[in-house]
């Protein structure tokens, strides 16, 4: 089976690769380099001895894509492709629009003109924006979102929504991601982000490696275990794993199809701190801080539906999450 994975040399797609190939599957990349480093590829080959196609270009670009489907079989499409960095999103709402949004619409045009109907979206929890109960649900009340990224996400589900109203011959998927963490278990592949990170698990990562003197921790008033935000964090091969069995189980069904991708267990962040602590012997510095605006204090996903329908559950405990991200930084503390 031929995947197009756009934005496939990034975090997740990279690891999604990985698995892909070890699964059978043949991906075939797009990315326009914005937020990856075109190493990742030889890292791919050398965990699967196979090199995937890999294609420089941009989803927005029509005529790009027109010649991906030209030259390719293409049969399913994962949508990775997109800016991700909420703070930024507020600063410059225009780009992530055009990216996120405009970047889905030249997407599934294309692939509407080469007769490809099977799409798979990263979607994320930021969705449900802060969730009435815990665990969310799929039935969930979507679209109280609270910055322009989770507005965008939000707006691309809507289209594709009405999308497969309009023409039933779709498969769309989409996949609310809760919060990925973690990086392949040999230490060639993790997250790398560029300057400083915005989200928990790279910033604790760059403090026990000593890129940052501590972390802060954002808000210790929160009706909480410890008063610190709890989140349900994700190992990122569990969740590629959750795209071969959403490609699997329904990328050939019409229709559309919503995933949560979580493990269904909340951890705070103090827990993240202690269990990072303990896989990588350092001790963390951090301080505790106000509040970080736009932020809930909890929120994890039901996963019933995920196991129930695509027979997918996240195996990886928070252990494993935290020694191999530490692996990962730790052989490579300036990232790629
Ligand atoms: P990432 O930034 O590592 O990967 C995204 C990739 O897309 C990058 O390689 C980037 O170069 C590429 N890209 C961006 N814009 C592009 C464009 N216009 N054309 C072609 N390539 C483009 O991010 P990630 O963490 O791997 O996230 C992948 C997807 O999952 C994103 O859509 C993100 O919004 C979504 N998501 C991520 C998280 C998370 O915490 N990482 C959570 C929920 C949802
Ligand atoms: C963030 C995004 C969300 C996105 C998700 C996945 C915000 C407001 N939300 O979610 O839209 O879908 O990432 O990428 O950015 N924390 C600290 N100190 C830090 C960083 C984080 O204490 O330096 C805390 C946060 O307050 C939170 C938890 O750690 O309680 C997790 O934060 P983060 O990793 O940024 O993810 P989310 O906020 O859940």
């Amino acid at each position: 089976m031929n995947v197009l994975i756009t934005g496939g040399m990034g975090y997740i797609g990279s690891h999604t690769c990985v698995e892909m190939l070890e699964a059978g599957l043949t991906p075939i990349i797009i990315d326009n380099l914005c937020n990856a480093r075109s190493e990742v590829l030889n890292r791919i080959e050398h965990l699967t001895q196979q090199r995937p196609v890999f294609l420089e270009g941009d989803v927005r670009d029509e005529a790009f894509l027109d010649s991906v489907f030209a030259q390719y079989d293409i049969d399913s499409v994962i949508h990775f492709a997109g800016l991700k960095a909420v703070g930024e999103s507020v600063r410059k709402p225009l780009e992530y629009y055009d990216n996120n949004v405009n970047g889905s619409l030249v997407l599934t045009r294309c692939m509407r003109k080469a007769g490809v109907t099977s799409l798979v979206f990263s979607s994320s929890a930021t969705v449900y924006g802060d969730p009435q109960s815990v665990p969310i649900t799929e039935q969930d009340p979507t679209g109280a979102t609270t910055n322009p990224y989770g507005t965008s996400k939000y707006m691309v589900e809507r289209c594709l929504m009405d999308l497969v109203h309009a023409e039933p011959e779709w498969s769309i998927t989409l996949l609310r991601y809760f919060n990925p963490v973690g990086a392949h278990p040999s230490g060639l592949m993790g997250e790398d982000p560029q300057g400083t990170p915005n989200n928990l698990m790279p910033f604790i990562a760059q403090v026990a490696v000593g890129r940052r003197e501590k972390l802060s921790i954002f808000g210790d008033d929160y009706q909480t275990k410890d008063g610190t935000g709890v989140r349900d964090y994700i190992h990122v091969l569990d969740l590629a794993d959750g795209h071969i069995a959403a490609l699997q189980q329904v990328g050939a069904k019409p229709g559309l199809h919503i995933f949560n991708l979580g493990t269904g267990q909340g951890s705070s962040v103090l827990d993240m701190v202690n269990a990072f602590s303990q896989a990588s012997g350092k001790s963390i510095a951090y301080e505790l801080c106000p509040r970080r605006p736009g932020d809930i204090a909890k929120c994890w996903a039901s996963t019933d539906k995920a196991q129930r329908e695509l027979g997918w559950k996240a195996k990886r405990s928070v252990t494993e999450m935290t020694a191999d991200t530490w692996r990962w930084q730790s052989n490579n503390p300036q990232g790629y």
